[in-house]
Order: C-alpha cells, then sequence, then structure tokens
C-alpha cells in the first residue's frame, strides 16, 4: 500500500516538475526582457536553473579576455539571509585552461556533469578544488557545469550548480534532463546578459566622459553607490514587506539609476568644477543645479530604470530634516527656478533617501581632490551623526545592519578595480 503511495507520489512529482519546465521555459523571455540590470539577470538564471534541478547552490562566471570572473552565486546552505550578500562581492577568477572544471567547460565549451566531486577519476585534465569547501565548510558533491553560449556559438561564461537533492533532500548526480535544462537555459539567456552587461559598460562609458569633466565621478564611484543603493534597498524592502520578485527588479533598477545620480554635472561649468578653492555661495547655488540638469534627461520616462533615474538625480541631495535642495520645483524646464526649502522626511521619495545615504558615505571614505580618505570609523562616526538630520534614521540602523556587504562592495570595486 505504502509502495503505491510512493508511486502515485513520484508520477504527481514527475507531472508537477514537467508543468514547472515548461511554464519556466515559456515565461523565460518575457520575465527576462524586463530586467535590465546584469546582476538581476543572473540572480533570475541561478534562480530558475536551480528551482527546476532542485540543486543546493550555482555559481555563475563571465568570460573576460582569458579569465572567468566569478560574477553571481547562491547558496541555500551557507547564505541564509540577506545579510550574507557579501558573497555576491567577491572578487575572484579562474583562468580558462584545462585544469580546472569551469576553465576546461569554458575552454572547450563543453557541459561537464560529476558525480562525486572527491572521486574524480585521476585520468581527467581537470581536479576538483576543494578550497573553497574547506574555507565555508561546505561539502561540494555532485556537480553540473555548463558553458554560457551566444548566438555566435562563443562561450561567454560558464555556470555551475552542486549539490542535486532528491524529494528526501539526499545529494544525487545531476539526471540527463538537467544537463538539457541547464543547457537551454544558458543558451537562451545569453542574449540577456549581453544586452544587460552592455547597457552597464554603456553607463560606464558616459560616467567615464562626465569623469573628463568632473573628477570625482570616476567609475568605482558610480559602481559603489550603485551597488550599495541597490543593497540598502534590498534590506529596507524586505523590513518593509515589498513582494519578492519587485525586490529582485527594482534591485536592478536602483543600481543602474543610482549610477546615473550626479550625471547633470555635465551642464555645469568647469569653471566651477574644476575649482580648487572652496566655492563661493553664488557657485554652490549653481552647483545645486546639477540635480534638476540630470532630472531634465530623464523627464520623459520610457522605462522604471528612467523613472528613477529622474528621481534619484533630483532627491540625492535632499535631508531628512528639510535642510538639503533643491525642494519642489513645480517647473524643472522653466528659467527661473528659484531653489527654496528643500523636502522633508517622507516628501523625499525612498530611492532619493537611499542614494544620498550611499553618496555621502563613499564622498567620505574616498580620496577626493580637495580632502583625504577619512578613516573608516570617522566615516561611521559622520554617518551615525546625521541619523535624523541628513539621513532616514532607520536607512542608518538598515546601513550599519548591512556593513558587511557594503564593506565588500567597497572592496570589490576600489579605485583601481574595476
Ligand atoms: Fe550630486
Ligand atoms: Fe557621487
Amino acid at each position: 500500500m505504502s509502495k503505491n503511495i510512493n508511486i502515485d507520489d513520484e508520477r504527481r512529482n514527475i507531472i508537477r516538475r514537467k508543468d514547472d519546465y515548461l511554464k519556466n521555459i515559456v515565461s523565460l523571455h518575457k520575465d527576462l526582457s524586463e530586467i535590465h540590470d546584469l546582476d538581476a539577470v543572473l540572480d533570475y538564471m541561478l534562480t530558475k536553473a536551480r528551482e527546476l534541478t532542485n540543486s543546493d547552490s550555482g555559481t555563475i562566471y563571465i568570460k573576460e579576455d582569458d579569465k572567468l570572473n566569478f560574477s553571481y552565486a547562491q547558496n541555500d546552505s551557507l547564505f541564509t539571509s540577506n545579510l550574507d550578500n557579501k558573497n555576491l562581492y567577491l572578487n575572484a577568477s579562474v583562468d580558462i585552461n584545462s585544469k580546472s572544471i569551469s576553465g576546461y567547460c569554458a575552454k572547450h565549451g563543453k557541459l561537464i556533469n560529476i558525480k562525486n566531486a572527491y572521486k574524480l577519476a585521476d585520468s581527467l585534465p581537470y581536479k576538483f578544488n576543494s578550497k573553497p569547501d574547506k574555507k565555508s565548510g561546505y561539502h561540494t558533491k555532485s556537480i553540473l557545469t555548463a558553458p554560457i553560449m551566444n548566438v555566435q556559438n562563443k562561450v561567454i561564461g560558464v555556470i555551475q550548480l552542486l549539490n542535486a537533492q532528491n524529494l528526501e533532500g539526499k545529494i544525487i548526480k545531476f539526471s540527463k534532463t538537467d544537463e538539457l535544462l541547464i543547457t537551454y537555459f544558458a543558451n537562451n539567456v545569453s542574449m540577456h546578459i549581453e544586452r544587460t552587461d552592455l547597457t552597464r559598460k554603456m553607463i560606464l562609458r558616459m560616467i567615464r566622459m562626465a569623469a573628463l569633466h568632473d573628477i570625482e565621478e570616476t567609475a568605482p564611484h558610480v559602481n559603489r553607490v550603485g551597488a550599495y543603493s541597490s543593497e540598502l534597498y534590498e534590506h529596507w524592502a524586505l523590513k518593509n514587506e515589498v513582494r519578492k520578485s519587485k525586490i529582485k527588479l527594482m534591485k536592478g533598477n536602483i543600481r543602474l539609476s543610482a549610477m546615473l545620480h550626479d550625471i547633470g554635472k555635465l551642464a555645469v561649468s568647469d569653471l566651477i568644477l574644476k575649482k580648487p578653492a572652496r566655492f563661493t555661495t553664488n557657485e554652490r547655488d549653481v552647483m545645486k543645479f546639477h540635480t534638476i540638469y540630470g532630472a531634465r534627461l530623464f523627464s520623459e520616462p520610457d522605462s522604471e530604470v528612467d523613472t528613477l533615474a529622474y528621481s534619484i538625480a533630483m532627491n540625492h541631495h535632499e535631508n531628512w530634516d528639510g535642510t538639503g535642495y533643491p525642494g519642489k520645483i513645480e517647473d524643472i524646464f522653466s528659467n527661473q527656478i528659484q531653489i527654496k526649502a528643500g523636502k522633508k522626511n517622507n516628501e523625499i521619495p525612498i530611492e532619493g533617501q537611499i542614494v544620498k545615504i550611499c553618496d555621502v558615505y563613499d564622498a567620505l571614505i574616498s580620496h577626493r581632490c580637495y580632502k583625504n580618505a577619512w578613516s573608516k570609523d570617522q566615516t561611521l562616526q559622520a554617518i551615525k551623526c546625521g541619523s535624523g538630520t541628513e539621513f532616514n534614521p532607520k536607512l542608518v540602523k538598515y546601513f550599519f545592519e548591512i556593513y558587511d556587504t557594503i564593506d565588500a562592495i567597497r572592496k570589490k570595486y576600489s579605485e583601481n578595480n574595476h
């Protein structure tokens, strides 16, 4: 009797999984076409691939020259909460050669399905690197590694899934169906990886252009502010019970739009921006207009990223207590804009409040032409002091709660590493 029930359960499970496969395959391009940020695409890809193969963890590497750069990871056993997002900002890479599993996969464009990582035949050219296991206490057993191929049939990265599980949670080998599925995913997601990678690179090119004009807005600075802001948004959103699917989408959109927070400085005269001395009151007033110039660029939004970029450009200098700028402006295209009282508390959109704290933190802890880098202690003290005046006190609290991740981002996008 119990055997019959098991067979029925097994059948139901097979039918349910077939249903899941179909639903995921049908919705793949529709879902991905709404995602504009690279990390959000990688997150989507890993989530789906892991759900469908019932695997415990996964990593994506993106090819850059002759290396595979660690680009995204998920691990149910090790990353138990969003406070562990620091693991997403590791600076690690693998050489593309036959010595490692992922390197072999990228070099030869071949899928590799391993039953037990610790029992690889000596005759194989690649070896399993057990160092990450030793460091983290994780135990890798089954591994499925597949090349991510673009439409020109070139390898652009590698996806690796670890520890497939059966219904009882026992680690098993990845199946033939898993192999087909991962190949389908890898091939179909590649165009979205390339598209979003291009978006990020185009933004960085714009920033490099802007940096010719404004030496403070370097590519690493905007990369850091974008990544800090997306993490702080996620933490805020989880505390405020925002839907998980909305968080994933917004996290990527905020990352891109936060990178553009100071793009309006392009419209401010070099004579002011590059002035080696302190600004006069008049010059400071002119500088304040960079918020409005930035907002003008995104005033006819085509996407959620445009809408957020408008809001962030406009609000990233507002203070929680109402002493910031530019305040409420009725017509941002008027020739007679007067900057008066700043917006206050929740009159400031949350994305503006988030980028404010991230931008100030990064400016203080980094070297600028007019100041040396502050120490970590001095910077964190200043952030604490700004709670309730410059910054929303709740966001300051959340910022400290994810500080390990903020610090990991700072290390990943240091001035010499972008
Ligand atoms: Fe600014
Ligand atoms: Fe900035």
